[in-house]
């Protein structure tokens, strides 16, 4: 059997996993690889009590791995966009080809790696850098390749799902769970990448790029985290029949491509409301196959592995073959990819939950529907909760029908103005996903 000598590049939560994983499946990853899959060597600057490396070559400097003349495919686990890039193209400048799960480093510098590695025959796959074990790179460039996609909705960071799953069902503290997604591996190294939005934003992009045959870029994208979501909208969310996600979303429209990651609303009977804890899933609507669902575990040492694992698979058994018969990175050829127009948030259309605090009393809430109906915004539901003892002002919550964010910046902006309401009004985007 032909054999495939493998070098490893950091050996944290998901380079142990791979370790692991490889070493107790090797037999039928063999059999899957058509060919020997070997870890000759493993770059980490420290020893991980997880793994038994006895019978490895371990080194401390990784780039020794990237340039070892033994390996044909580098698996590049260390994250960030420093080392990390200067790591891939040292592999890739080696000849090697190279397996990453880094989202970061694809999303900043995928265009130019990408094409580098093109321009000499060699595979960057990259299927852990997007919902952790779930197979949504292949899926979705491979699976769906008949397909016009129309819209991607994703909650794609285990983190922050994991995390509003706590808040919402024990009513934990948000800091609180955020301490034991990072006791589970779950979290980004920095964890304000997580719970901003950062890190499902850099897992956006490369999802768009694949859906809408367009370059890499964060440029345009409009990234909220869940950092400012407060308890109580999770509640009163839940008695309007919605749960609150945090969902990465890439929408083909007329005027051009949304990209936009942000807590939202989604209805409960909807395929993804569902999904709870670390687990990541994406709906993608399309014109042949209609709306498709892949869920699993987003986030964690085996999960990940089983991405990466199935990648080296995927490069060692086809590591003879010639560049035609190989899949893009991103679909279709580099050359292919067209530039997008990128929506700005304003000009985006969805329905809105709004919550403010008004004062309980005769006409005012005539006010505040009139200016909706004046800016021309339909209110689908309207709530007044009930005047807590010894409070003048009550909370009201609007569920709007869909409209132009900017039509919503309006009304706001004229509500905040009335006397009769205290404070800012919260806004949070709702979507269907129905169609
Ligand atoms: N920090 C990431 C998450 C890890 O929580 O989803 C997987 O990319």
């Amino acid at each position: 059997m032909r054999s495939v000598q493998v070098g490893i590049c950091g050996l944290g939560t998901v380079g142990s996993g791979v370790f692991n994983v490889i070493s107790r499946n090797s037999s039928n990853i063999n059999d899957r690889a058509n060919c020997d899959i070997n870890i000759l060597q493993v770059g980490a600057r420290r020893d991980n009590p997880d793994c038994d490396t006895a019978s490895v070559d371990v080194v401390r400097d990784i780039f020794e791995v990237a340039k070892n003349p033994d390996i044909d495919i580098v698996v590049e686990l260390i994250g960030g966009t420093t080392v990390a890039y200067d790591l891939v193209m040292t592999a890739l400048k080696n000849n090697k080809h190279v397996v990453t799960a880094n989202k970061a480093l694809i999303a900043e510098h995928g265009m130019e790696i990408f094409s580098f590695a093109a321009s000499k025959g060699l595979v960057v796959a990259y299927e852990a850098a997007v919902a952790g074990g779930i197979p949504i790179i292949k899926g979705l460039r491979e699976g769906l390749s008949a397909n016009k996609i129309n819209w991607i909705a994703g909650i794609i960071n285990g983190t922050t799902n994991f995390i509003l799953t706590e808040m919402d069902t024990k009513g934990r503290d948000f800091n609180d769970v955020l301490v034991e997604a990072q006791e589970k591996g779950y979290a980004e190294a920095d964890p304000t990448f997580d719970v901003e939005g950062i890190d499902a934003a850099h897992k956006l992009v490369i999802l768009a790029s694949i859906a809408f045959e367009m370059p890499l870029t964060l440029d345009g994208l409009y990234t909220d985290g869940i950092t400012q979501l407060e308890p109580q909208d999770v509640a009163y969310a839940k008695e309007l029949g919605y749960a609150i996600k945090h969902l990465g979303i890439a929408r083909q429209t007329e005027q051009g491509v949304e990209l936009r990651v942000h807590p939202t609303l989604v209805p409960h009977k909807s395929m993804i409301a569902g999904v709870n804890d670390v687990a990541n899933a994406v709906m993608v609507n399309a014109d042949a196959v209609g709306t498709t669902l892949f869920c699993g575990p987003g986030a964690g040492a085996e999960p990940t592995a089983s991405s990466v694992i199935a990648d080296i698979v995927d490069v060692a058994r086809t590591i003879d073959a010639s560049a035609e018969v190989k899949v893009n990175a991103l679909g279709c050829p580099i050359s292919q990819l067209e530039q997008r127009n990128i929506m700005a948030i304003e000009e985006i259309e969805t329905s809105f939950y709004m919550r403010f605090s008004a004062l309980d009393k005769p006409g005012v809430l005539s006010d505040i529907t009139k200016i909706m109906g004046d800016s021309g915004i339909s209110i689908e539901a309207i709530v007044q909760k009930e005047q807590p003892v010894g409070e003048d002002y009550v909370n009201v919550i609007i569920v709007t029908n869909v409209t132009q964010e900017k039509l919503l910046n309006t009304a706001v902006e004229r509500i905040e103005k009335l006397e009769t309401v205290r404070d800012t009004i919260k806004f949070i985007r709702v979507e269907h996903l129905d169609q």
